[in-house]
């Protein structure tokens, strides 16, 4: 992959998305829907669930694919940073969404029991997406800002 080609974003463009939300006496309902509160089209999603207390998810960054993540239940902490800064959420209200573009390094830990956590994406799953070493991420980083 060219370098040249990675879209590197900065920590500040990572963001809270409020997901539209019907409220009534039988309950709410969120949805996302792609070219409504989507920053990107929907290609592929994936959940976590069962994760021990001590557990952690993560500890990579993607070259070119967007995630959305939510806490669908219970709570657990995302870590995201652009290889210099970084930001941390707490994932446990369901109308709320955070928004990471490419090339942010991220984590999810400190899952309670029965925390489930959404993630949207806006690519196929390609393992070749991956940056699993924090070194070379932020190398990657680097080389691309010249
Ligand atoms: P991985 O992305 O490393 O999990 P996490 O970031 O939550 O720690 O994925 C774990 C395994 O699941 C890995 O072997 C690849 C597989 N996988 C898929 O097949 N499709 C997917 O969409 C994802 C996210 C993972």
């Amino acid at each position: 992959m060219e370098p040249q080609k990675l879209d590197l974003k900065s920590i500040e463009d990572v963001k809270v998305i409020e997901v539209p939300t019907f409220d009534d006496h039988r309950g709410k309902l969120c949805f996302l829907e792609n070219t409504l509160s989507m920053p990107f089209d929907i290609k592929r999603i994936y959940y976590v669930f069962d994760v021990p207390s001590t557990g952690e998810r993560g500890g990579h960054a993607h070259l070119n694919t967007e995630h959305v993540f939510i806490g669908l239940g219970g709570s657990c902490s995302l870590y995201l940073s652009d290889g210099t800064k970084e930001k941390e959420f707490t994932l446990n209200d369901p109308t709320k969404a955070v928004y990471a573009p490419a090339m942010m390094w991220r984590t999810l830990n400190c899952f309670t029991e029965n925390a489930s956590c959404l993630v949207l994406a806006s690519k196929g799953y390609i393992e070749e997406d991956y940056i699993r070493d924090f070194k070379s991420f932020q190398e990657l980083r680097g080389s691309t800002r010249l």
